[in-house]
Order: structure tokens, then sequence, then C-alpha cells
């Protein structure tokens, strides 16, 4: 699992291979493993595989452009009927983003998480392309595919922001 975190990076180029409904459940499984605020789990995932809704989220954003050659995107929502704080949602849709990029890279997959922000176009677009309920809010994109690019290591531990007892 070290390794697994200290070496996954963004991966945005994807071969056409398929992705299996085995690796799909492993995936699914460890993202609905998260950590959640008051265990409210307000968290949904869209699995969108359709090449042609494919292309739709990719043209909806503008860093999203990957997605048109992606073997799948998960898109992560949070119901805000489940969690009243939207801080909390945010909290908890990213913890089980992060568990989908470190599973996706264990399981030799390509990922790469895709934000989504109220007030972007892609915010509402997605709205209306996924036809979420008014409760639904979509929180976050999986672009998910065999990769296609490879990407180093990095050393990344920036001990200058490393604090201790205090500021
Ligand atoms: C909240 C969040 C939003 C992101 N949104 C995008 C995005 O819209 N498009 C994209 O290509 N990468 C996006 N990324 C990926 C970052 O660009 C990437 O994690 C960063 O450049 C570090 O590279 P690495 O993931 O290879 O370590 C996002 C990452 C996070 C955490």
């Amino acid at each position: 699992m070290i390794e697994t975190i200290l070496t996954r990076r963004s991966i945005r180029k994807y071969t056409d291979e398929k992705i299996s409904e085995e690796t799909l459940n492993t995936l699914l499984n460890c993202a609905f493993s998260a950590p959640s605020a008051m265990n409210r789990r307000p968290f949904h995932v869209i699995v969108v595989d359709d090449k042609d809704m494919l292309q739709k989220i990719a043209d909806a954003g503008m860093y999203t452009k990957m997605i048109a050659n992606a073997s799948m995107c998960l898109v992560i929502c949070g119901d805000h009927k489940r969690q009243p704080f939207r801080d909390f949602i945010i909290n908890d849709c990213s913890a089980m983003i992060q568990n989908i990029l470190l599973a996706a890279h264990e399981l030799g997959l390509g990922a790469v998480w895709c934000g989504v922000m109220p007030r972007m176009g892609l915010h509402k677009k997605l709205n209306a392309l996924l036809e979420l309920p008014l409760t639904v809010e979509p929180m976050g994109l999986v672009s998910l595919g065999y990769p296609a690019e490879t990407k180093e290591k990095l050393e990344r531990l920036e001990w200058d922001k490393v604090h201790r007892q205090k500021w």
C-alpha cells in the first residue's frame, strides 16, 4: 500500500482495454470503504462507460477532455438529504475518490481526479446530463482506463511544510 501511495500519478492517456466487472466491483468496494463524517455515507457513484456519455462529460468541462478516451468515468455525488453539512460531503466524497485512485493504481489502471465546483459550467451540465435529483450534487469525477502513458515516481515530502508542536 505504501508503494502504491508513493507511485500514484494522474494518468490521462488510456488504451482501448475495457475494465472488467470484477475490477469495477473491487474499485467500488474500495470506494465505499472510505470513512464518512458521522457515518452518514452521503456518497453515490454513477458508473459511466457508454462512449457517447463519456464524450458528453468530456465536452462539459474545460479540464475533462481525457474522459473522451477513458474506458470509464466514475461520477462521485453527494446527497444533501443524508448529510446537511456540505463541508462534510466534500470531505467524504474526497476520501472516496482517493480510495478509488489508490485502488485503481494498485490494480494497474490509470486514473485522474477531475474537480467539480458549483460555479463551474461542468457542475450544471452534469446535473442535467446525469439527471441528478435536486438533493444530489456532483462532487468529483474519476477518469479511468488502462494506462497509455507512464509517469515517474516523485520525491514530494516538503520538510519546510512540516511543523512540530506549533507552526
Ligand atoms: C480536487 C482536484 C481536482 C482536480 N481536477 C483536475 C481536472 O479537472 N483535470 C485534470 O486533468 N486534473 C485534475 N486534477 C489532478 C491534478 O492536476 C494532479 O493531481 C496534480 O497535478 C498532481 O499530479 P499527480 O496526480 O500526478 O501527482 C485534480 C486534482 C484534485 C485533487
